[in-house]
């Protein structure tokens, strides 16, 4: 068999050979968030406006920018937290009358089909475990608070140690009807392109206060998926990225 057939999908979803979109078709535009798991309280963030790093050189943060995949045992401030969500897929403009969120990210034809999970291990003031990131009010939800969710997720990634050594794993979701919706077959790509401007947003906001990350796209798709209770294709994992503190001499 040809390895190079994924080349299949290209063929598949050029534009003359997919089908019309339900947008055109009339159909209703779905929510850009899903809904708020009953019965779990919001978890403040700091107001992401009232954080002041300092600034940073651009150039500088993408010429250091390396993969880290050993970290130390500190842990990540509640507001490093915050500005890390902010800058990956935090919301900067809300208009509910058209149905539309504009965000740190650019996002194909503004769709922006992605939810964020973290599997938090060290962070001031949150226990460890399983949260949600609740991006139109920028505040958390918890969803499992037990240390042995991170042991699952290092297994669903193939026993990545970085997985089980970070500060934090940030899960990146595809809603994929979000962006289906609109662009019917063409979606698949644009939710990878999507995926991408988000990782490295992270990649260059972590080099700026002095953490590092490392991209993670060896996973298995079943396990991942049924550790955080998705329903592929509706959703599904993405992509993912370890993050934590460089060493001071690293
Ligand atoms: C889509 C993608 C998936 C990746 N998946 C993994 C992974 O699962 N595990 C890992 O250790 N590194 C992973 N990486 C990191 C690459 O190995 C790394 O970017 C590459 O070796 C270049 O090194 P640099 O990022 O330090 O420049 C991934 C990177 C990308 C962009």
């Amino acid at each position: 068999m040809l390895k190079n057939n994924g080349y299949q999908f290209i063929e598949e979803t050029k534009y003359p050979n997919i089908s019309e979109s339900d947008q055109r078709q009339g159909e209703p535009q779905p929510p850009y968030e899903i809904p708020l798991e009953e019965g779990k309280p919001l978890i403040d963030l700091p107001d992401p406006q009232s954080i002041d790093f300092g600034t940073y050189d651009l150039r500088k943060a993408i010429e250091i920018r390396r993969s880290l995949r050993r970290y130390p045992e500190d842990p990540l401030s509640l507001e490093e937290l915050s500005y890390l969500l902010w800058l990956t897929q935090g919301i900067k403009k809300e208009d509910e009358k058209r149905h539309v969120v504009w965000r740190t990210v650019p996002s194909a034809g503004c769709r922006h089909p992605f939810e964020t999970y973290l599997s938090i291990n060290r962070v001031d003031g949150l226990e460890a475990g399983l949260y949600r990131y609740v991006a139109t009010q920028h505040k958390l939800v918890a969803l499992r608070l037990d240390e042995q969710f991170n042991e699952q997720l290092t297994e669903a990634c193939m026993g990545q140690r970085q997985i089980a050594t970070s500060a934090v794993n940030f899960i990146w979701a595809a809603v994929t009807y979000r962006t289906i919706w609109r662009y019917s077959e063409r979606s698949y790509r644009y939710l990878y392109l999507d995926a991408g401007h988000v990782c490295q947003n992270l990649h260059l906001a972590a080099e700026s206060i002095n953490c590092g990350i490392c991209a993670i796209g060896a996973y298995h798709d079943d396990m991942a998926d049924e550790l955080l209770g998705f329903n592929p294709p509706e959703m599904f994992v993405i992509y993912m990225a370890s993050l934590g503190r460089r060493e001071t001499n690293g």
